[in-house]
């Protein structure tokens, strides 16, 4: 575990599922807490009302997010592939741009972004991210390849970052923290499925763990089938 130096977070795209379930959990833990999000979103975060900051405004508006990470010890992104306009880059640059030297940077996506392209994936998995891909540039509604240059651009930067992996996900409570494993095909994964509040749990420990800094872990739920065969000596937060 590492220092637990954190005092003040944020959270870009703090309205969305995975943003909600971090705000709730990164005030359990006593943080202050900065939220940025869509200007039409703000009410979405009405529940935390006087308990945290927000910052209305495109995520990937340089402007808004160096307003909303001054002073943060750790930022919590959420990394979408929705619209067709750099959105993902944008904001992983505004981020990687303004953060204050030395924060700890926690970005989130999904199994198929690779850093060094030892994932295996199994052949259903690639067809339906080709095929959402695909479909999603049709109707101009994803833009699946600007997650990926996100991501490089967050792999190749030498701050403080961590890019975590979800599997596919699903509602429901709290497992635990997820387990995790270096490349996508280990057989800890094979279960493929995450609770999206054990995603966010996963987020907001990773901000206090040293151990995964510039590491980009392949999580899945702890309490999964491949996680109880397999976990066993697996990665767990120290
Ligand atoms: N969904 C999955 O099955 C899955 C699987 C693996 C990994 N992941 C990863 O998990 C993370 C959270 O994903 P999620 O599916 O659970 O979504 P989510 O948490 O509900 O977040 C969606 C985010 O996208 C924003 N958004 C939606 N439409 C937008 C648009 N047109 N322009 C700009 N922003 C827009 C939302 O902002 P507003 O609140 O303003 O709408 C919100 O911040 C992502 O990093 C994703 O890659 C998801």
């Amino acid at each position: 575990m590492g220092t637990d130096r954190v005092k003040k977070v944020c959270i870009i795209g703090a309205s969305g599922k995975l943003g909600r379930y971090m705000v709730g959990q990164a005030l359990e833990r006593g943080y202050e807490v900065v939220g940025v999000c869509r200007e039409r979103s703000v009410q979405k975060l009405a529940a935390f009302e006087g308990r945290m900051t927000v910052v209305p405004g495109p995520t990937n508006d340089p402007e808004v997010i160096r307003r909303a990470v001054a002073g943060c010890d750790g930022v919590l992104t959420v990394l979408v592939p929705w619209g067709v306009r750099q959105y993902a880059s944008g904001t992983a640059q505004a981020v990687l741009d303004h953060a204050p030297p030395g924060a700890r940077l926690v970005f989130s996506c999904g199994w198929h972004i690779t850093r060094d392209g030892e994932d295996r994936y199994s052949r259903m998995f690639t067809m339906g991210v080709r095929i959402a891909a695909v479909l999603g540039r049709l109707v101009r509604a994803v833009e699946i390849d600007d997650q990926v240059e996100a991501c490089r651009r967050v792999f190749a930067s030498d701050t403080r970052w961590t890019v975590v992996r979800g599997s596919s996900l699903e509602e429901g409570q709290s497992q635990g923290l997820p387990v995790w494993s270096r490349h996508v095909g280990d057989p800890v994964l094979a279960s493929n499925l995450t609770r999206r509040v054990d995603f966010a749990l996963f987020m907001v420990a990773a901000l206090t763990d040293d151990t995964l800094v510039q590491q980009a872990p392949a999580i899945v739920g702890c309490r999964t089938p491949s996680a109880l065969a397999h976990a066993g000596g697996l990665h767990k937060h120290a």
